[in-house]
């Protein structure tokens, strides 16, 4: 059998350093095993290398499958992307990661937006079954696209608001709260690219400098000092975001509201984090930043869905058809 999984995880110095993806994959890998399967190929692409690179092997990610899954049966191959026939889903390539497999099982739900060899053309080579996490991701995130219980808050934080656009339009508007957070929020304020309000930060904590030990302190959003910046939302804004997820039972939660890596900067993130794990209702977290920060503050278990997918999980939250998924065929 041949198994797509995303085992696309950050490495540190050469070893896994968060094994989330890596341990979500197990349960379809356990079930294939236990069903008989004489072998396991399990196949993943790992960062964006642009051809054979060492730097990019997949060698670390296999160790760590064999600790935690330790049995002969599954086979780990090398990096899908050391090919260039992955990105270009080439029908050869598939062909040859298929060779003497009877099924495909596409697993990989943080991969389901690409149209690789590995996650497309495969599915047309053998016949191609859903995974169980890759079915769990789209039964939780889709039930955010279908009628969900009311009130119903979007929190959305990070970097860029192109990349939250498209899911911002698309529940937005079924939304009673959108409450946005993050560097996001400065670009909404300059204006407002969506056709409904959102609630923003009121107060932020402003930093003499981009570095973990600035001087810090909080101030009122409209007066920065020159120079400085926002890096994360201050505590009034914490209270007031805190108080409007409490009241929902329906939240999806994705983005940062600071620099939640570095301690001066975390609180912001942490009190929406410990909001949406105190909410009586449905609650799902999507996007790498988001979901680790809900890691290191051990409040994974307190949600009801935590995505695996960044981007796969934003372009299906759009109301996109995600190639990986569209190629299996409905059973
Ligand atoms: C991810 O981490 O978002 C997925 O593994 C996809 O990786 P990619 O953005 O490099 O295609
Ligand atoms: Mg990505």
């Amino acid at each position: 059998m041949l198994v797509r999984a995303d085992l696309n995880v950050p490495l540190d110095d050469g070893r896994v350093a968060d094994d989330t993806r890596i341990r979500a994959s197990l349960p379809t890998l356990d079930l294939l095993l236990g069903g008989g399967a004489s072998e396991v190929r399990v196949c993943s692409h790992l960062g964006r290398p642009k051809g054979p690179d060492p730097a990019f092997s997949i060698e670390p990610v296999r160790a760590r499958v064999r600790e935690l899954l330790p049995d002969d049966r599954v086979v780990v191959l090398e990096n899908t992307r050391f090919d260039p026939r992955e990105t270009a889903n080439d029908e050869s390539f598939a062909r040859e990661l298929a060779h003497g497999c009877d099924v495909y099982v596409n697993d990989a739900f943080g991969s389901a937006h690409r149209a690789h060899a590995s996650t497309e053309a495969v599915a047309h080579v053998l016949p191609a079954y859903a995974g169980l996490l890759l079915e769990r991701e789209l039964e939780m995130l889709g039930r955010l696209l279908g009628n969900v219980e009311k009130p119903f808050v979007l929190v959305s934080g990070g970097a860029k608001v192109e990349d939250k656009l498209g899911v911002l339009q698309n529940l937005g508007g079924k939304a009673d709260a959108v409450l946005i957070g993050g560097k996001m929020a400065e670009q909404v304020r300059e204006s407002n690219p969506l056709e409904f309000d959102v609630v923003l930060p009121d107060d932020v904590v402003a930093a003499s400098a981009f570095e973990a030990d600035a001087e810090t302190k909080v101030v009122p959003y409209h007066e920065l000092p020159d120079g400085w910046l926002g890096l994360d939302i201050g505590p009034q804004t914490r209270r007031t975001f805190a108080e409007r997820i409490g009241r929902a039972r329906t939240v999806f939660w994705n983005g940062p509201m600071g620099v939640f890596e570095w301690p001066p900067f975390a609180g912001g993130t942490k009190a929406v984090a410990e909001a949406v794990a105190d909410v009586d209702g449905f609650t799902v977290v999507g996007g790498a930043d988001s979901a680790r920060a809900l890691h290191a503050l051990e409040l994974a278990d307190r949600v009801d869905w935590v995505s695996t997918g960044g981007g796969a999980s934003l372009e299906l939250l759009e109301g996109k058809e995600l190639p990986g998924v569209v190629a299996i065929p409905a059973q």
